[in-house]
């Protein structure tokens, strides 16, 4: 069980205050019953904790080819140079014990379809399963609707990725629909799992 709170430097209490905050890039912290986690925009310094927590065949297995294997010291330099130069972060670092060990981004569509985003995530192994990343996506998916006025934050983690449905289920996504052999990741063709959350969803939370 989480605690989480979204806030920056300290409790926030209302949504305006937490809006001007975070649009100034500030970290957003979430905290956990067994760590205190961070959610924080990736600096310079980064770079070696997340060549070692990313390096891992079975975070790659389940992301899109984009995300490198083997990961090198380079590919760290290359992001790190990239997520620290955003404006308004929408790739933010986790942070454990004052180290880099995953990352969760929003990737924030255009058109017509600029009210939507699609959320994607990795965890260092040594840490998973404590519910750092269910914590992380719901934080993130508070940032986002407050930060980018979206209506809609999706993924689509492969058929084979419980743990990532589980992830989504317990934040508050509901699963959608099944995209059939719509990737192709190590040579398999998979069906992809459409999980989604909307604002009405949010609002329907909080009155509830
Ligand atoms: C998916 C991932 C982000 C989960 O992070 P995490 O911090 O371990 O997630 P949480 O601890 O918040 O929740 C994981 C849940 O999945 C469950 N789970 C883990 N492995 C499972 C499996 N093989 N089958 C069923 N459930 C599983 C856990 O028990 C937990 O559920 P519970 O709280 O009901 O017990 C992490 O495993 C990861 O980085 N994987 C590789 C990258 C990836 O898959 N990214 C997502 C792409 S869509």
């Amino acid at each position: 069980m989480c605690v989480i709170s979204l806030c920056t430097r300290g409790a926030l209490h209302t949504t305006a205050r937490r809006r001007s905050t975070a649009a100034l890039g500030d970290d957003v912290h979430v905290r956990h019953k067994l760590h205190n986690c961070l959610l924080r925009p990736w600096r310079a310094g980064d770079e070696a904790s997340l060549t070692t927590h990313a390096n891992s065949r079975d975070i790659w297995l389940n992301l899109r080819d984009q995300f490198p294997h083997p990961y090198t010291p380079e590919d760290a330099e290359a992001w790190v140079k990239f997520a620290s130069s955003q404006a308004q972060p929408t790739s933010l670092a986790i942070e454990v014990d004052s180290e880099a060990v995953g990352g969760i981004s929003l990737k924030l569509h255009d058109d017509v379809e600029r009210v939507s985003a699609e959320i994607g995530y990795w965890l260092g192994q040594r840490f998973w399963s404590r519910g750092i990343m269910t914590a992380a996506v719901r934080a993130v998916t508070e940032y986002g609707f407050e930060q980018f006025s979206l209506t809609r934050v999706y993924a689509l983690p492969f058929v084979t990725n419980v743990a990532s449905h589980r992830v989504l289920e317990k934040a508050g996504y509901a699963r959608e629909g099944l995209l059939r052999r719509s990737a192709i990741k190590d040579g398999i063709v998979l069906d992809q799992v459409v999980f989604a959350i909307t604002d009405h969803d949010l609002v329907r939370v909080s009155v509830a």
